[in-house]
């Protein structure tokens, strides 16, 4: 187990900033997604904290050690490319134990642990092919054994189970946890894959345009997201959007509709001006036209998801979601008012986009 800290990493690639500054405290043993839309630099933080890309500036400290200098080899990490970078003249077996042989392991104990990540990986069958023989997600799957075999007190994965299909991916994110709590060894996992980000992370740092958004609890982050970009990449359906402004006595204005947000907690003294107010689908409940605190709204149509429905309503010229039962999606009146759950919206500055 190591913690990772990183001071003010700046990157650039000619005149293209890539990294604007990330500030990061990983604490030991820590499981650690890094979550953002593909270009936002994901992949170049990782390879400058494996060391294989050099930053501009700040710093990387591990175990209190700045290790901003060292090459890769000497810093401790096991990774996993997006790339899978497996050597192609060498069979899947000894791609997994080629590490170990270098580091001196004995043969037994190399032999147990090959094996038994090949059970873990279902790739025991391909032990002997070589990985131009292999599908993408069964390089992938070779790729991850050959960093958990070494059992580093850092593991960097760059989104690991990308070519896997639906049904492995979901069982590998399970074997990947389970393993994160049995091996205790800190992870920084880089994925665009929210669904990984909430299931695996202890905290999620959710990246944009080079900048680390927010680091919380996925949770948090779904909850209270800390900026309209944090907001809009995390959950799915997205939140539904409303611009407008605060007036200054507790209500938000969007035309000629207005609703009381009393009951919003302000993270910042009491805010004025233009912004945006946000609500998840599950936030949002259907009433009868013109109730009190509600906007009108007309729907356009039902989407049916099994356990519940999703309602797609016509609401000041926005398309909204709302969360319905299935009984509540086929008895769904056309013209309806739609109330909101204050307490669990989220405000934003429109001219920062951040979090009022
Ligand atoms: N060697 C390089 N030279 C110039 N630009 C680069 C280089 N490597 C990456 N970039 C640019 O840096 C930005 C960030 O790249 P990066 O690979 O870190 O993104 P990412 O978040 O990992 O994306 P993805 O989800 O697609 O893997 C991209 O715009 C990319 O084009
Ligand atoms: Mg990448």
């Amino acid at each position: 187990m190591s913690s990772i800290s990183l001071r003010q990493i700046k990157k650039s690639f000619a005149a293209l900033t890539i990294l604007q500054s990330v500030d990061m405290e990983i604490e030991k043993g820590e499981f650690i997604v890094i979550l953002g839309p593909s270009g936002c630099g994901k992949s170049t933080l990782l390879n400058v904290i494996a060391g294989l890309d050099d930053c501009d500036a700040g710093k990387i400290v591990i175990d209190g050690k700045d290790v901003s200098g060292l090459e890769p080899s000497q810093r401790g990490l096991a990774m996993v490319f997006q790339s899978y970078a497996l050597f192609p003249a060498m069979t899947v077996r000894r791609n997994l134990s080629f590490g170990m042989e270098i580091a001196g392991t004995p043969k037994q104990t190399i032999a147990e642990k090959v094996a038994w990540v090949a059970k873990l990986l279902q790739i025991e069958a391909l032990l002997d092919r070589k990985p131009s023989q292999l599908s993408g997600g069964q390089r992938q799957r070779v790729a991850i054994g050959r960093a958990l075999v070494r059992s580093s007190s850092i593991c960097l994965f760059d989104e690991p189970l990308s070519n896997l299909d639906a049904k492995l991916r979901a069982e590998t994110r399970v074997e990947l946890k389970q393993l994160h709590e049995t091996l205790q060894s800190t992870m920084i996992y880089v994925t665009h894959d929210q669904i990984e980000a909430m299931t695996m992370a202890d905290r999620v740092a959710v990246m944009h345009k080079g900048k680390v958004e927010q680091f919380a609890h996925p949770q948090l982050v779904y909850e209270k997201p800390a900026s309209l970009f944090v907001a809009g990449f995390v959950g799915s359906p997205a939140m539904n959007f409303l611009e407008g402004r605060l007036d200054g006595n507790g209500r938000f204005v969007s035309g000629d509709t207005s609703i009381d947000v009393s009951a919003y907690k302000f993270e910042k003294p009491r805010q004025e001006g233009e912004v945006v107010l946000g609500i998840r689908c599950e936030d949002v409940s259907v009433t009868s036209t013109g109730a009190p605190n509600s906007i009108a709204a007309r729907l356009a149509f039902t989407e049916l998801l099994g356990a519940d429905a999703l309602g797609w309503f016509d609401c000041l010229d926005k398309r909204f979601s709302v969360r319905l039962s299935i009984e509540g999606a086929r008895s769904a009146n056309k013209d309806v008012g739609l109330s909101f759950n204050i307490g669990k919206a989220s405000i934003f500055s429109k001219s920062s986009g951040l979090r009022l």
